[in-house]
């Protein structure tokens, strides 16, 4: 076993391990009393090293879709594991990204009063960001994320190789959240990424380097506010955007892409509103559009779009709470917004810009 981080959380310590020997043995995810939810993508990709945990009395199978991570579709997921004769002692392994993440540790926080659960994070996104920080987050119907707890998994296990087979729209995906952590960290962070930016797709000790850069990031904040109360919420940062743009455009983006163009529509706005110099709009930009690429022509309508943002929980009754870069130093901070004709028509000039 290589290098290991530990995060401090509510319930105490866990361990992210980064760990390349997992799938040639994984046989110490079969430890105790497990009940495996397993990506179906990953099961169909990894059959012959998963074998033992795939043909294991207690596998389930899910698909990775926005759709089966609603409280609806939870449901069944549950049955399965209650017709398992699942116990107060057992554990919950989730394998796979974000989706599946999310599906078990909000399913650990509530069956029978809450579960232990470990975390294989197949994804770049999963395996950079969403591994910390304890958040589970479940669609409600069309409303994504509406629902969640805070339950940080016993232990994570972070293999690299699961990356060769994801698709390249999953790698942007991941790389769009790395983008994030490195803005908030600030301008020379944000620049060390760019100047390696090409890199990430072509040499995987480099993407393996900020991988573990997001996550010693990310743990500062997660460690000081866990229940994202406070300082945590720039994590935010591209987010109301970009679950707005998800849902407007009926997750044809994929998350982490969706994250950076709404990353990039922050800093229009905030420059337009002259928050933020117009030359750090420009710096990420290049980056960000990069990085997003063909999907800025994705359609996303914006009258779908609003009122989706106007569904985020972080909202007041009145206003849009925003993250936007601010200043010189373009830090990362929440701000309130006025969602009026001005705004709105802000948001209708930044798509015109990108699909130009
Ligand atoms: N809980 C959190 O803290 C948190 C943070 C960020 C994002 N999220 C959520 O995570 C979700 C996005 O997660 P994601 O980007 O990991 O995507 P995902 O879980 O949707 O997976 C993306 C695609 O990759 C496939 N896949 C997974 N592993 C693979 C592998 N090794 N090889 C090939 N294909 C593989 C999946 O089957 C799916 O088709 C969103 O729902 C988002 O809201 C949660």
């Amino acid at each position: 076993m290589s290098e290991q981080l530990i995060i401090q959380s509510h319930r105490g310590a866990y361990t992210v391990h980064f760990d390349d020997t997992l799938l040639s043995d994984p046989a110490r995810l079969l430890e105790g009393e497990p009940h495996f939810l397993v990506d179906a993508n990953v099961a169909r990709l990894y059959a012959s090293s998963l074998h033992a945990i795939l043909h294991h009395p207690n596998a389930i199978v899910i698909e990775a879709t926005e759709e089966n991570k609603s409280i609806e579709r939870t449901i069944p997921v549950i049955e399965r594991l209650v017709q398992n004769k699942v116990r107060r002692d057992h554990t919950l392994v989730a394998i796979g990204g974000g989706i599946i993440q999310d599906i078990t540790c909000f399913i650990a926080s509530t069956l029978l009063r809450g579960l232990s659960w470990r975390f294989v994070p197949t994804t770049l996104l999963a395996q950079a960001d969403s591994c910390i920080g304890s958040k589970s987050s479940i669609n409600l119907g069309a409303t994504k994320n509406i629902l969640g707890t805070f339950n940080p998994p016993q232990n994570i296990f972070i293999h690299s190789g699961f990356l060769e087979t994801l698709e390249d729209r999953d790698i942007r995906s991941g790389v769009g959240e790395i983008i994030k952590v490195h803005a908030i960290d600030g301008i020379a962070a944000f620049d060390r990424l760019t100047s390696d930016f090409d890199r990430l797709f072509d040499d995987r000790a480099v993407l393996l380097r900020y991988t573990r850069a997001a996550l010693l990031i990310k743990q500062r904040y997660i460690e000081q506010d866990e229940f994202d109360r406070g300082i945590r919420n720039i994590f935010n940062y591209g987010h109301s955007f970009g679950h707005a743009i998800e849902s407007a455009a009926h997750y044809a983006v994929p998350h982490g892409i969706a994250v950076a163009i709404g990353m990039d529509m922050a800093n229009y706005i905030a420059a337009k509103r002259s928050l933020l110099p117009v030359e750090h709009y420009h710096r990420m930009h290049s980056i960000l559009r990069k990085n997003y690429g063909k999907y800025a022509r994705t359609p996303i309508p914006l009258d779908a779009m609003l009122s989706a943002l106007m569904k985020d929980k972080k909202n007041t009754s009145t206003m849009l709470r925003l993250i936007f870069p601010m200043g010189d130093r373009a830090e990362i901070q929440q701000v309130q917004v006025l969602p009026d004709e001005i705004f709105r028509s802000q948001c209708a000039e930044f798509f015109v810009e990108i699909n130009g």
